[in-house]
């Protein structure tokens, strides 16, 4: 029988393993989901309600950030977050190559050019030196990226912004439960960006997202821009966009969100039992976390050679890896004013050679004995 959340399944090892289990973790949270559906359907009040203002509040919490405003999409929450910053036209926004795509959208939303930093080879997170040698007079901000769930050393960029007098934004959108030196992902920035996608750790049942920040005007901004710039009744400030989180994902997080902290360990139990099953695998190289950082474990990534043939062995093995982030940002058809190849090495050698394996709340020790095993027999057949 499969453990964790209290679920029962027969464990069947011709089923596949996927990369996330979404519909594991919604049988357990069914009842409180149609709870919630019930609750938001009885008050017909389905946009700008009560919900929205009680998951800020709760994520406030959780987040320790003292303002909390609730957005249609994590993309939203780091465009809105930059627009509210005053980030526009003219203004050079530095970001890693290996992210997912949507952290460079959010830099062009709001009319300012993106500018690729190389990323450290072995957590795969922005390179300080890189970001300090890419400030030119016209950057205007850092967007530094929690990727794979590991936050930034928020130390040395809060040091970079400030000696650059830049705005620091924190893309968290998979990184809610990380912390560095015991301070919250979502707090180690000027702002901060969440996503509430269906795959991430906190996951709505639909698109949702979150700006978090300690800057009450800039709280107040987003506020503006996500319905209309209207402020009261009638009367449009500025002219912003339609970037409400609407009721229904409201009341779904809110009840997502007492088992958050039992998922989170199931995680992170998931992933000691990859390591001590992947340790004596050659040539698998689990993403290093840095010391002080506490991971949120969205995605648990190794660095393995031959990826390709690798990920096609896993698959036939019903093995639900996957790469994030297969192309970096500069090598996008959509950007070929970033850089060609070579640009950007380390990111480019990780583009080649990362492997996202299974992890889910509620993954058992043998699906991740059978997923480790896997990846050990395609590392040999592959040799
Ligand atoms: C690193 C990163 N940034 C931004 C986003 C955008 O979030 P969303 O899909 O909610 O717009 C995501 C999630 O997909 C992400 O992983």
């Amino acid at each position: 029988m499969e453990q964790g959340h209290g679920v029962s399944r027969p464990v069947t090892l011709e089923r596949p393993v996927p990369l996330v289990d979404l519909e594991l973790g919604h049988q357990v949270l069914a009842d409180d989901l149609r709870a919630a559906f019930e609750r938001v359907l009885a008050s017909s009040s389905f946009v700008g309600g009560r919900e929205v203002e009680h998951l800020e509040e709760v994520l406030a919490e959780l987040v320790g950030a003292p303002h909390v405003v609730a957005v249609g999409s994590g993309t939203v929450a780091l465009h809105l977050a930059l627009f509210a910053a005053g980030v526009g036209p003219g203004d050079e926004v530095i970001l890693p190559p290996n992210t997912f795509f949507a952290t460079a959208e959010a830099v062009v939303a709001a009319g300012a050019m993106p500018v690729l930093a190389d990323v450290d080879p072995y957590t795969a997170l922005l390179d300080p030196e890189a970001v300090e040698a890419a400030v030119t007079p016209r950057t205007a901000a850092i967007a530094a990226v929690d990727l794979y769930g590991q936050p930034f050393d928020a130390d040395r960029f809060r040091a970079i912004a400030d000696r650059h007098g830049l705005f620091l934004l924190e893309d968290a959108a998979q990184a809610l439960g990380g912390a560095w030196h015991e301070r919250p992902a979502g707090s180690l920035g000027d702002a901060a960006g969440f996503s509430f996608y269906p795959g991430k750790n906190l996951g709505a049942l639909g698109d949702g997202g979150a700006v978090t920040t300690a800057d009450a005007g800039l709280a107040r901004r987003v506020r503006l821009l996500r319905s209309h710039g209207e402020e009261p009744r009638g009367v449009h400030l500025v002219s912003g966009f339609c970037e409400r989180l609407d009721e229904l994902q409201a009341a779904f997080l809110t009840a997502k969100l007492p088992h958050f902290q039992v998922a989170q360990a199931e995680r992170r139990r998931g992933v000691s039992r990859y390591r001590q099953r992947l340790a004596g695998v050659e040539e698998v190289d689990l993403v290093k976390t840095a010391e002080g950082a506490r991971h949120a474990y969205h995605l648990l990534v190794a660095r393995v050679p031959r990826r390709n043939a690798v990920l096609t062995h896993l698959h036939t093995a019903g093995v639900g890896a996957s790469v994030h982030y297969p192309t970096p940002i500069h090598l996008q058809p959509a950007c070929p004013h970033l850089g060609g190849k070579g640009t950007h090495p380390h990111a480019e050698a990780l583009a080649d050679s990362v492997l996202s394996l299974p992890l889910f709340p509620g993954i058992t020790d043998a699906l991740v004995d059978r997923c480790a095993d896997a990846l050990g027999t395609a590392i040999e057949t592959t040799r």
